[in-house]
């Protein structure tokens, strides 16, 4: 059923009317316990959501919205392994990925812990054999460097998790991430490594995606030609992660080199399956268990707790709420964590490629807004670029701000500074300044009248901006575990809600199609014609340069 057609759409419209007659000065004024009512700790995660436009009501609503939805039955549904990916005809079964109690769950009546145990198995044997020094290339030497080629979701999450936990590397293995189809990615990265130290990963679940063959093409060619040129010695150099068995085979990797996974895992969702094998190596297998664990901590929590106390689930519900009952379009990553750099980009991926659909579960077009649009940056660098925007532009952004009590490095003055930043912030988005407080500074001033008069306006910050603030007492494996299938799961609820499959994505498709046909007319050397007026333009163009650029 469509979100709108529910009893509680329209309460929370009227609500939302009454909520917009208040502000979050207003709020926190009137109720000294907001904070504590509106914060939940989960491990070490602090989740505070006071600062967002919401009242007791307004969360009672929104979990009505969600059970009318059937919230608790789709949850149910994706644990024993329903095929909730109805355009695809699959599961979606991350949870099982790091269901470390073993709990059977089936999927065609075939319980598939069993398999996925399998794979853990040949990891953390594969793991120990890098380390230990036992695996070797073809002259005998200890690996060094790895080089996962992979994208999207074969390539964001283990290059967040190896990122951001860098800390816990292993001695003496460096990764190397390369996604891109430009050149320069694979040339840049090939520069720094030497092929008989370096093993490439070739991530991708469907073994078909032209930027990973094409990456991985160049890498077993470099090899070759850096080496003796014998193609037996790829077996030491190169393995594959896929569900597309046939397709590693003709590529050349010999079938023990290859770690399974299954149509069931979606790309965006696949970090936990063997497409988590740079961080198995990178980190050690004990750590990647502990992100397993993190993750599966949370997937428990998300299945019992009442929508109240659900981090996973509120974080869902307050994505609606801004969504489709106050119109924001676009919501804002800013980690005040240097660690956490490239979580806004994994954040992108898995949220937008999740719920930017347009089409309900019954194949009807739908007439409310699906998922914003995430962006975001660092802080306190993105304070000096984008901030101005959201403290006085015309757009409303709500905002998660994360960041760690306990710093990587021994700078402790620099991280109080840092998160004195990240309080700060959050608290002139929803203090503001009012028109009687910048008059009462004005007038202690040095300016003339006149001057004060015109200024004041300028300087007035409207407040009321929403954020929610989640504080990692340390980042860790297991910590960074919770807080990504946090995400997970927050996508899966307004999933839900909306009325759309988060698990497919046939949006990208149709570039993928024409970008072969028109390597096609490239490769000829000439333009077909049957491309608009604009496109063959553009190939004319790149044509006629190309030539010249290369003769
Ligand atoms: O183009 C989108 C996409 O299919 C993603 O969903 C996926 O994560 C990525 O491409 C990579 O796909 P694969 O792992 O099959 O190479």
């Amino acid at each position: 059923m469509k979100p709108t057609e529910t009893k509680s759409w329209q309460k929370l419209i009227d609500h939302q009317r009454v909520i917009a007659r208040t502000s979050l000065r207003e709020l926190f004024d009137a109720n000294p316990n907001r904070a504590e009512e509106f914060s939940l700790e989960f491990d070490d995660i602090l989740f505070d959501f006071s600062k967002n436009l919401i009242i007791e009501q307004t969360i009672r609503l929104l979990t009505d919205l969600a059970t009318e939805q059937k919230l608790p039955e789709k949850i149910e549904a994706m644990f024993n392994g329903e095929k909730i990916n109805f355009t695809e005809k699959r599961a979606a079964l991350h949870i099982a990925l790091r269901n470390l109690e073993d709990r059977p769950i089936k999927v065609d009546g075939w319980d598939v812990v069993p398999k996925v145990n399998a794979v853990l198995l040949k990891m953390r044997n594969f793991t120990e054999m890098i380390h230990s020094g036992f695996w070797r290339g073809y002259r005998g030497e200890r690996i060094t460097d790895i080089v996962h080629i992979g994208i999207g979701g074969s390539d964001l999450g283990p290059r967040l998790v190896c990122d951001a936990l860098k800390e816990y590397r292993k001695p003496n293995i460096n990764v190397h991430f390369v996604s891109n189809v430009d050149g320069l990615d694979i040339a840049q990265t090939l520069n720094q490594v030497v092929p008989s130290r370096t093993l490439f990963i070739i991530a991708s679940k469907s073994f078909t995606t032209q930027e990973t063959l094409l990456n991985a093409t160049t890498a077993r060619e470099w090899f070759l030609k850096n080496t003796n040129g014998n193609e037996k010695e790829i077996a030491k150099h190169f393995i594959a992660i896929s569900t597309n068995e046939e397709a590693c085979k003709a590529f050349g990797i010999p079938p023990e080199n290859m770690f399974h996974f299954w149509n069931w895992v979606g790309g965006r969702f696949s970090l936990w399956s063997a497409i988590g094998l740079v961080i198995a190596l990178y980190l050690g297998y004990e750590n990647f268990l502990k992100l397993l664990e993190g993750a599966h901590q949370i997937d428990k929590n998300f299945r019992t707790e009442p929508f109240e106390k659900n981090i996973p689930v509120l974080m869902g519900l307050l994505c609606i709420w801004y969504t489709n009952f106050w119109k924001y379009n676009t919501y804002g990553i800013i980690p005040y964590d240097l660690r956490l750099k490239l979580l806004p980009d994994y954040l992108q991926q898995l949220i937008m490629e999740s719920n930017g659909k347009r089409i309900a579960s019954d194949g009807s077009e739908i007439d409310y807004p699906t998922s914003p649009i995430v962006w975001g940056r660092i802080g306190t660098d993105s304070q000096h670029s984008f901030f101005q925007l959201l403290h006085q532009g015309t757009h409303i952004v709500p905002i998660d701000f994360l960041a760690c009590v306990e710093p990587e490095h021994p700078f402790t003055n620099h991280h109080d500074v840092l998160i004195a930043n990240l309080i700060a912030q959050s608290e002139a988005l929803t203090k503001g300044k009012t028109r009687q407080e910048v008059a009462l500074e004005l007038e202690n001033s040095n300016l003339d009248p006149l001057e004060k008069t015109e200024l004041l306006p300028h300087k007035v910050f409207p407040g009321n901006r929403p954020s929610t603030t989640i504080l990692l007492r340390k980042l860790t494996p297991k910590t960074l575990g919770s807080l990504l299938a946090c995400y997970e799961h927050k996508v899966f609820v307004e999933g839900v809600i909306l009325d759309i499959n988060s698990f497919d994505q046939w949006g990208v498709e149709l570039g993928k199609q024409l970008a072969k046909s028109i390597l096609k007319e490239i490769e000829a050397g000439k333009t077909s014609n049957a491309l608009n007026s604009s496109t063959n333009k553009l190939l004319e163009y790149y044509l006629k340069h190309r030539k010249r650029y290369y003769e």
